[in-house]
């Protein structure tokens, strides 16, 4: 028997936002784990606190607004003399020497403030890991915890102390670029990964050599854009906000993250970065956090209308405020304590206290938060970097970084399909790589590669032909990996000039590998797609092979950011295999996958949707009225879509074995508003090699006060099982799985019958009931 990870098993704190008793609404404690990390965290304290008021004292209000002040390297560049004031943090810069020299400029100047050096190390630093999105897939918290602890250690390695990760924007919206850098739709997945992140990330103590803090982000909703597009308005419900959007920001602030980036959307009317609400109530009141809050890139600056009042040329927006020290007091104010790029605080900082807009008090609070982390990174004690250039470079892409990346991108990969046991394919027999992604390493980093380097990629093409030296590659069709505005769709696989070749090598081979999917520029920041299927004439590629050469095995091995629309390509691909990108050990991963030495146990953490007119379409929504039914007139539906579901369900997966999960059954049938319950499930190897399949338990609220979601994820595990051998998984249940958040953003937890549902996806049929007393 095994303990799956429900709540109890991973360390997530619940999910608690209120203390108040109604009627009928039980009151919510803080977990254990919650009270626990109050005192680790105090602990130090006493003296870094001391510390703290001795250098506040000594501060000018000058000193204080540099603090607020995080700059980028190009910033820095450009003027000489900002380390010497010095400023709170710079981000971008990751050359050794030069963050040793803008250290020691700080240190020597008059009050020896160190700077906080940050990074956007998001899925690896120089080993780059599959992206967050691929990663979600696993279904395995060690893939993102091995990803983070290497990532920490070679961001620190340069001098970083501080990187601007986990990002943990749930999101129902494939449209969105960005759904690439998180773990999907679901808010359990993503908080079980966030978690994982941040404490491989900052370990027992971020002051040590190979870690560093992190930073959380976007805070809040960032992954609710309107239409898809990035930066764009956020407006839901309370209830929608604090259970999906938020749990992912509590469960990371519960394991230890110190540090948060507001966001750029406005939220319900209220600027990401100017939610008092939000940022003062919640996450800092309600939730403990005692570190700082960084506004995204200009986040304060495009609080302000368009155009802006002074005849700056700087960001605007939001028209939240009139100009910008009316932008720079509404994110003070609010709770936000630097800011990033845009100087609107420090610059106006001393007039709005003249004019009483802001107050002393808030800026001693932001200096002291800011200075609370840099103590507690023990930046004090241990400024510099060690620079010793061989050194620098020999830290990076180390043999074990490399190894526990090309494991990541295996356990990550999704089978979807897999007709008549197309794959695994063989070694022995000779095989054509086909496709416009088949030897292109700088894709396979995708977005937010850090300091990966495109040379460093393993292609499809090497990785195959590593194990089966009898391996050709044809191109097809070319990825132009061009960026916006200049981008077109012409860019991408836009002519079939190669297309002949294809098929030549195809029926030349015995068997196909077509790599498919984006350019890793068509997904990621300011990477929103308005259709969101293969890009270019892909799908003709597909197809000819798949006429031209009948009969051929022929595995599409997609690489992508985003769910993709694939109905132009399930039926005529045989298998197909999600790699999405899977960062600098690519093309070995995906041959270990390829030719079976490693067996897919990937589920997605995304629902497919068949057309981009089904979007938003993901797994826990709501019932309606009138559900969906193809066959009917007066339903949930769309008339152009003779289909109610996914192409692909959250959760789903193939493997080239079969399993059974069974017999799901609970420890008690009925549970006080206050208890735990177990739900215990079973689940056996039924035929192949040895394989993995995702437990996963879900949970419904049949009748409640609001309305709840069809399903909702409250545990999974990942096992592992040789053939012949079974298991028991074993999930714990409480009030923090069956409470739902009201309007008021408070956590109720009411009377009544639970469903709760297993599987090896969110269509699992097994189901038990259970009594909530
Ligand atoms: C803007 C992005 O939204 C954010 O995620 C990132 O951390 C900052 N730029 C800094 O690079």
């Amino acid at each position: 028997m095994r303990t799956g990870r429900g709540k109890a098993a991973t360390g997530l704190a619940a999910v608690v936002l209120s203390t108040a008793v109604a009627g009928g609404v039980v009151a919510a404690t803080q977990s254990s784990d919650e009270a626990a990390l109050q005192p680790a965290r105090g602990a130090a304290s006493q003296n870094i606190e001391h510390r703290i008021d001795s250098l506040i004292r000594r501060m000018t209000l000058e000193d204080k607004l540099n603090q607020i002040q995080l700059l980028s390297d190009g910033q820095m560049k450009e003027r000489p003399g900002e380390a010497s004031k010095p400023v709170g943090g710079v981000f971008s810069e990751v050359d050794p020497v030069l963050i040793n020299k803008y250290q020691r400029q700080a240190m020597e100047s008059r009050l020896g403030i160190p700077i906080l050096f940050a990074y956007d190390t998001i899925h690896g630093f120089r080993t780059i890991f599959p992206i967050p999105l691929g990663a979600a897939s696993s279904f395995d918290p060690k893939v993102a915890s091995e990803d983070h602890r290497i990532g920490a250690r070679e961001s620190a390695a340069v001098g970083l102390k501080q990187i601007y990760s986990p990002m943990v924007d749930v999101s129902h919206e494939p449209r969105w670029g960005r759904i690439a850098e998180a773990g999907g739709e679901d808010p359990y997945l993503n908080s079980v990964f966030a978690a994982a992140r941040v404490k491989a990330a900052q370990g027992d103590n971020y002051a040590d050599k190979d870690k560093v803090v992190t930073s959380v982000k976007h805070y809040a909703a960032y992954g609710q854009p309107e239409a898809g597009r990035d930066y764009n308005t956020t407006d839901m419900s309370e209830r929608r906000l604090h259970d999906l959007y938020l749990p992912p920001f509590k469960a990371a602030v519960d394991a230890g993250s110190d540090t948060a980036m507001c966001s750029f959307n406005s939220i319900n009317g209220e600027g990401g970065c100017a939610s008092k609400r939000l940022e003062t109530d919640l996450l800092k009141k309600q939730w403990g956090f005692d570190g700082f809050i960084e506004s995204d890139y200009t986040a304060v600056a495009e609080l302000r209308t368009c155009p802006p009042k002074t005849p700056d040329e700087g960001p605007c927006g939001h028209g939240i405020a009139e100009d910008g020290p009316g932008a720079a007091a509404a994110a003070l104010n609010a709770g936000t304590d630097s800011e990033m790029v845009s100087e609107l605080i420090r610059g106006n900082g001393k007039m709005l206290l003249a004019q009483k807009r802001i107050s002393q008090s808030r800026i001693d609070d932001a200096v002291r938060r800011i200075l609370r982390i840099k103590f507690r990174a023990g930046l004090f004690e241990k400024p510099y970097v060690p620079v010793d250039p061989v050194a620098a470079e020999a830290a990076q892409l180390q043999p074990d970084a490399v190894a526990a990346a090309r494991k990541a991108a295996g356990r990550s990969m999704v089978l979807l399909k897999n007709e008549g046991g197309t794959l695994p394919l063989s070694k022995t027999k000779t095989t054509a790589v086909i496709g416009p992604l088949g030897d292109d390493g700088h894709a396979m980093l995708g977005p937010w590669w850090g300091r990966g380097r495109d040379e460093d990629a393993v292609t499809v093409f090497a990785g195959i032909k590593a194990q089966n030296p009898q391996t050709t590659f044809t191109e097809a069709c070319k990825m132009a990996h061009t960026e916006p505005p200049q981008a077109t769709p012409a860019d991408e696989c836009a002519s079939d000039a190669g297309f002949d070749a294809a098929v030549t090598a195809a029926k030349a081979a015995d068997q196909v590998v077509l790599a498919l999917g984006e350019s890793r520029e068509q997904s990621g920041e300011a990477a929103s797609r308005s259709e969101i299927d293969l890009p270019g004439r892909q799908e003709e590629l597909l197809r000819r092979i798949k006429t031209e050469a009948p009969g051929k095995p022929i595995a599409v091995v997609l690489f992508n950011g985003r769910p993709l629309t694939l109905e132009g390509v399930v039926d005529d691909a045989p298998a197909i295999l999600e790699a999405w990108f899977p960062g600098v050990q690519a093309g070995h991963a995906v041959a270990d996958v390829v030719f079976g030495d490693v067996n897919p146990g990937g589920k997605l953490p995304v629902s497919f949707p068949r057309r981009v007119g089904q979007v938003p379409i993901y797994y826990n929504h709501e019932p309606t009225g009138r559900p969906c039914d193809k066959n009917q007139k007066y339903n949930s539906r769309h008339r152009d879509i003779p289909f109610c579901d996914p192409q692909f369900p959250f959760g789903f997966g193939l493997s080239y074995s079969k399993f059974e999960v069974s017999n799901l059954r609970l420890s008690s049938k009925s549970v006080s508003r206050n208890g735990r319950v177990r739900a215990h499930v079973d689940v056996r190897h039924v035929s192949g090699p040895e394989g993995d399949e995702v437990v996963q338990l879900y949970i419904r609220d049949p009748v409640a006060s609001l309305s709840q979601p069809v399903r909702r994820l409250r545990g999974f595990e990942r096992v592992t099982l040789k053939p012949g051998q079974s298991d028991t998984v074993t999930f714990t249940l409480d009030k923090s799985d069956f409470g739902f958040h009201d309007n008021a953003g408070k956590l109720v937890v009411e009377q009544g019958q639970i469903e709760v549902y297993a599987g090896n996806s969110s269509e699992g049929k097994l189901m038990q009931t259970l009594m909530v007393r």
